[in-house]
């Protein structure tokens, strides 16, 4: 099998989100914290009538809908989430209704849970299922659905919303470069949901982003050496194009590319330049723990890195900036972001993607990209998803009316027998919402 990857793609993040600069203001903190402390525009959430299954079949049918891909040509299908609905009943089955209603049961695949790395997870288990032999010659199909929302406090701005669908198999224009994957996962209680009753997790906001980059060092290291020893050369960020990094907010992103230059830096690349060298040089003895801690070799790594950063990562902060974290959506919606602003150049060039979920799981992989062959080609994909249009036409909440869904939400939060207001003014034609959940638990809903 030829050139497995990702063939199509959609987003879909609700049209519902409140400004970033407003939510300082309402929370009372200092002025910059939330827009340039945290890197963040605004942010995106689901109100009483939306949630993330609603959001996943938005998203699939669209996709069906858009490249008319016949739903009898699924045959495996994963999901990736960490918002927790039903503890048994998967997020997959309920997409299932779109398929059984065309004849199609015969789908493999269920939910893949851990924090914002299910979704990797499950476009792995695509990608391995296209390229074994249980492959029945049909698509793979990978949704990342999840809302992440927080309590009051320091992390509630690093909420968000969204869905992604992906539609895998050979030929694609988006092809895994399956050879170079570098992982690393451990035990830490950085960022859990141990509270069954609440949707919202515990987080030491603090040690989760150490994790982060701890993380992101090993992966890398991992990385290169795979690299190294197919290629039979030294890999440096030269030798990417983009970096697409799990996004909670914009300035970790920034620091993580920072990191990325840092590690080039010890490694003796020729990516890091003679006056950066000099700059980077007193941090060359820390140890791995000083260099985490240390505030100065932050400054000064995203300093020299700055220009690079602009060119290979800042593509990929559009929608992350806009919606907010999405959880396992969130790296996913980044690349769409190059997508979207690099369509026309992407052909030939490599991207590597970092995804990280708490607890933790993390894994550096890659992709290569060619045009491809419509509906299958990248400038196709790019206008599907419409991200243009789909960011100006959302609709700007003031910070009392978030906060007010958020406490509604807190009470509808594995209620059951209640109707929700079915007020579908704001959503647009084809978007799914929740209508009611009766005396049963069970939840109903319908399209636009
Ligand atoms: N103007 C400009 N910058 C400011 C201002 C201001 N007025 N006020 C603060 N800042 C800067 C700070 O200097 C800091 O920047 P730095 O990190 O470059 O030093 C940044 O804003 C954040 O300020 P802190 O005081 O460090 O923020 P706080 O501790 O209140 O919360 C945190 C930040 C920990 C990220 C919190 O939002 C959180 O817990 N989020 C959820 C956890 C998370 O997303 N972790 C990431 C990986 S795990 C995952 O994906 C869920």
């Amino acid at each position: 099998r030829k050139d497995v990857g990702i063939l199509a793609m959609e987003i879909y993040f609700p049209p519902t989100c409140v400004q970033q600069e407003a939510m300082e203001v309402h929370d009372g903190v200092s002025r910059g914290k939330y827009t340039i402390g945290l890197g963040q525009d605004c942010m995106a959430f689901c109100t009483e009538v939306e949630d993330v299954i609603s959001m996943s079949l938005t998203v699939v049918s669209s996709l069906l809908e858009k490249y008319k891909i016949d739903p009898k040509e699924i045959g495996r299908l994963e999901v990736g989430s960490e918002t927790v609905i039903d503890k048994s009943k998967s997020i997959k089955t309920w997409l299932m209704q779109i398929f059984q209603e065309h004849g199609n049961t015969d789908i493999e695949g269920v939910d893949s849970t851990n924090a914002c790395y299910g979704g990797t997870a499950a476009l792995f288990n695509c990608v391995n299922w296209v390229e074994s032999s249980s492959w029945d010659g049909r698509y793979g199909l990978v949704v990342c659905t999840d809302s992440a929302v927080y309590a009051e406090g320091p992390a509630r701005p690093t909420g968000g919303a969204a869905a992604v669908a992906m539609l895998i198999g050979p030929n694609a224009p988006i092809i895994f470069e399956s050879k170079l994957r570098g992982t690393h996962m451990s035990h830490v209680y950085d960022f859990y949901k141990p509270d069954l009753a609440s949707e919202y997790p515990v987080v030491d906001g603090k040690l989760s982003q150490t994790c982060y980059l701890m993380a992101l060092d090993s992966c890398y290291k991992r990385f290169c050496s795979k690299y190294e020893k197919f290629e039979g050369k030294q890999f440096s960020i030269s030798n990417a194009d983009y970096f697409v990094f799990h996004s909670p907010y914009n300035k970790l992103v920034q620091k993580s590319f920072a990191r990325l230059y840092f590690n080039d830096f010890l490694r003796n690349c020729s990516s890091v330049d003679k006056d950066a060298r000099e700059i980077l040089e007193p941090y060359s003895n820390l140890t791995g723990d000083e260099s985490y801690q240390s505030r100065e070799l932050e400054k000064a790594s995203q300093q020299v890195a700055k220009k690079i950063y602009n060119e290979k990562v800042q593509p990929s902060t559009l929608i992350p900036k806009q919606v907010g974290n999405m959880y396992t959506a969130s790296l996913y919606a980044a690349f769409v972001s190059v997508l979207h602003n690099k369509n026309n150049t992407l052909g030939g060039q490599r991207i590597v993607m970092f995804s990280y979920g708490s607890g933790l799981s993390s894994t550096m992989f890659s992709f290569k990209l060619k045009e491809g062959e419509h509906p299958f080609s990248l400038s196709n994909i790019a206008s599907v998803m419409n991200v243009s249009q789909k960011l100006e036409s959302r609709h700007m909440f003031g910070p009392e009316k978030f906060v007010e869904t958020m406490k509604l939400m807190e009470h509808r939060y594995g209620a059951k027998e209640y109707e929700t207001s079915k007020d579908t003014s704001l959503l647009s034609p084809g978007t799914f919402y929740l209508t009611h959940v009766d005396s049963m638990y069970r939840r109903y809903y319908a399209q636009v």
